[in-house]
């Protein structure tokens, strides 16, 4: 197999701390680390980076109504996202916190490149903000007094600095025209464009009208806009402002940012033309999911229909919670969560198919074989087939993951999934078991093969079950990337007692 050693480097957005996490943050991280999980597999260097987004007009105030202070309250919040991801396991290599000290560091050092290729000037803003949305609004974008996104502006006056946005629109244009990819799906990118298009007005990127954020270098009484200082952690994680440094050079050109619809204006639009400004690389590639209603609702705080990760694992499972997740939504698409279907799909892919499908073989070699894996006799057609089907799954998988799309990922994990069942039901074991032991035992192990390489695979989307699948094929935990779906299991192994992995839910 030639797997790419290309190094990956797949961010979330990180958290506003104000409010706890709920389903939507941890799809987004559920999204990175999936991606992240399956790019190690296949060998190559990954660094994944998530945190908390920590300054901001929002955060303060959510603060003040506590009334306590800003950094106790972000102490203390920022570790309801360490609680996510312990809760999913989440394999991010960094954690960054926008009140780390190397990250104020970085943003004022980004802040300094603009003013010194003099894309930044003093001036007043006067205009529309959302606190909500952390964002600046043109009068012709209200809608009925409001965000586009429906959350309540106010009108702001103050010094501020500007960036020269403006200057940038043609740059970004030629951008989005030769690098199609930058942007995924298309209608964001067509988004992107028609923003563009439609004129770019300078940005105000400096607030002095409240302290809790970091300073704009030089100039007390002013703080960087949050948008500004937030976009810029993902350079912190990589030693920034040290554009030397072994991990910049190495990871920032392959830079993935997942996100969420809502914040795509940001990251395709604000975040290159900073970048620009700068004379810095651009990251390789956004990828902006969409997002999820409840029982067909806007999931929201005021309507009290937010749901919470850390029940809903409680109740159901992580990997349980992760797989519906992913496969439920086409990524990129908008999706509607239901209980009903998140039961649906535990029972039907999880239990009937996936589950039962390592149960029944595990059962059957541990009370038919001696609990040794049986040394088979000569392939069948059949045999090879599903051996093979198994063994080049992960060759199916790569474009998947290199497009994120994640649903597909488990579509085609499923179907190898749903074509071991349909061997197990055309060869029969346990009729061979009175007929032809032999053949039973080559059955038996082709399946065990299969299945060990489904679970290799499938280590990325239900990490938990998988290990425990592969804990109990014996496999060497040294074993276990995408390289050795091409090694066979070596007949006679001892097994242990096989465990369900996959409860059925009683709806
Ligand atoms: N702090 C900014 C991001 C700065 S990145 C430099 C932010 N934070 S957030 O906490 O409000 O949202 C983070 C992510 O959660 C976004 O990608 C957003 O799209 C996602 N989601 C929030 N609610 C969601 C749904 N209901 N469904 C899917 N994703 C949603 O924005």
């Amino acid at each position: 197999m030639t797997s790419s050693k290309d190094p990956y480097y797949i961010t979330t957005p990180i958290y506003y701390v104000n409010a706890k996490p709920h389903i939507g943050t941890a799809y987004t991280t559920i999204a990175a680390d999936t991606l992240a999980r399956f790019m190690r597999l296949d060998g190559r260097p990954v660094k994944f980076l998530t945190g908390t987004d920590e300054h901001g007009q929002k955060v303060e105030q959510s603060a003040l109504d506590k009334g306590i202070s800003p950094q106790d309250f972000v102490d203390d919040m920022s570790q309801n996202f360490h609680a996510l991801s312990d809760l999913f396991g989440f394999t991010n290599d960094g954690f960054i916190r926008t009140t780390d000290a190397h990250h104020k560091k970085s943003a004022q050092a980004l802040w300094e490149m603009l003013v010194a290729n003099e894309a930044v000037y003093e001036s007043a803003y006067e205009g529309w903000y959302s606190v909500r949305d952390e964002a600046f609004y043109n009068e012709e974008e209200l809608v009925g007094g409001k965000a586009p996104t429906g959350t309540d502006v106010t009108w702001v006056k103050e010094p501020c600095f500007f960036f020269k946005l403006s200057k940038f629109e043609d740059q970004l244009l030629d951008l989005y025209e030769k690098n199609p990819d930058f942007i995924a799906p298309k209608s964001r990118l067509n988004e992107v464009k028609s923003f563009v298009e439609g004129g770019l007005n300078d940005l105000c990127i400096s607030r002095s009208t409240f302290k809790w954020g970091i300073p704009v270098p030089g100039h007390e009484g002013h703080i960087m806009y949050v948008w500004v200082d937030a976009l810029s952690n993902y350079l912190s994680y990589l030693g920034f402002p040290d554009t030397k440094s072994k991990d910049y050079q190495e990871f920032w050109p392959q830079a993935h940012h997942i996100l969420g619809k809502d914040i795509i204006r940001f990251h395709g639009v604000y975040w290159p033309a900073l970048l620009m400004a700068a004379g810095l690389p651009l990251p390789k590639r956004l990828f902006a999911h969409g997002w999820w209603t409840n029982d067909g609702q806007k999931i929201s705080k005021s309507l009290g229909n937010t749901i919470d990760p850390f029940d809903l694992v409680g109740e159901f499972g992580s990997d349980q919670v992760r797989y519906f997740l992913l496969s439920a939504a086409t990524f990129g698409r908008d999706s509607d969560f239901s209980r009903d279907a998140l039961i649906q799909k535990i029972n039907t892919n999880l239990a009937n198919d996936f589950g039962n499908l390592v149960q029944r073989v595990l059962s059957f070699i541990h009370k038919h074989c001696g609990a040794q894996l049986p040394t088979p006799g000569d392939f069948t057609e059949s045999d090879k087939t599903i051996m093979t089907v198994a063994a080049t799954l992960k060759d199916r998988l790569r474009p998947h993951a290199e497009s994120q799309a994640l649903h597909k990922m488990c579509e085609e994990i499923w179907q190898v999934i749903g074509d071991a069942n349909r061997y197990v039901d055309q060869e029969e074991p346990w009729a061979l078991r009175k007929t032809d032991t032999d053949r039973m035992r080559t059955v038996l192990y082709a399946l065990a093969d299969a299945i060990k390489n489904i679970a290799i695979c499938a280590q990325c989307i239900v990490p938990k079950a998988a290990t425990a699948i592969l804990d109990q094929l014996t496999v060497d935990p040294q074993n276990r990337d995408l390289l050795h779906t091409e090694t066979r299991l070596e007949p006679g192994l001892d097994l242990p007692k096989p465990e369900g992995v996959f409860p059925r839910i009683q709806a």
